[in-house]
């Protein structure tokens, strides 16, 4: 990690994680997919720990489930301070990528070999993962149907803001 990706704190951006984890998302996916892929979503983009100038960042990706046209691709974030060998988990997140063809439409992926218990037990999560997601959608729209009604007001006493018209 050179100092031009530090933030004004001198540890790396989060954006520039993010960005090498995209491409190593569009790598795996497209090459399991045989197309090219976008993504879609990302989950669980949760930064554990800072990632210092100089250290050695290895990002580390398997195609953990494929869908219809989707492929969910699960990467690894550590950070290795090459002086001292020590290295920190920093963050694992999920990209769902999605194979477009020539004409830019989704496109069926090959299956997945599952060749290990690890395979196996990564695309049981996946399948929970999107179920969870999806159940996690309609409450959260539900939930904000409700909230557009006046008398919700009142989950706002114990919060830190002011209403101000
Ligand atoms: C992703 C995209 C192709 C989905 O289009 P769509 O018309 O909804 O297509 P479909 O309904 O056929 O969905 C395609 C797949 O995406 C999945 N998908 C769609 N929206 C999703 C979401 N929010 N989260 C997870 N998966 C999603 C569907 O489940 C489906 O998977 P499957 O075929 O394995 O079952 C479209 O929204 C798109 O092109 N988005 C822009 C992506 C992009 O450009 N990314 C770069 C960053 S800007």
């Amino acid at each position: 990690m050179i100092p031009s990706y530090a933030n004004f704190g001198g540890k790396i951006h989060g954006g520039i994680l993010l960005s090498l984890m995209d491409k190593v998302a569009y790598a795996a996916a497209s090459k399991h997919a045989g197309n090219y892929c976008v993504t879609v979503s990302v989950d669980g983009v949760n930064f554990l720990q800072p990632v210092e100038v100089g250290e050695l960042v290895s990002l580390l990706a398997s195609v953990n489930y494929v869908g219809r046209t989707s492929l969910l691709v699960g990467i690894k974030v550590i950070a290795e301070d090459v002086r001292t060998g020590t290295v920190k988990h920093t963050n694992t997140s999920y990209f769902t990528m999605v194979a477009k063809d020539d004409a830019g439409k989704p496109t069926i992926v090959p299956e997945l070999l599952l060749e290990t218990p690890e395979d196996t037990r990564r695309f049981l999560e996946a399948i929970k993962r999107r179920e969870f997601n999806a159940q996690y959608r309609e409450q959260f729209d539900n939930a904000r149907t409700e909230l557009a009604a006046e008398e919700q007001l009142h989950l706002l006493q114990q919060e830190r803001c002011q209403l101000g018209y």
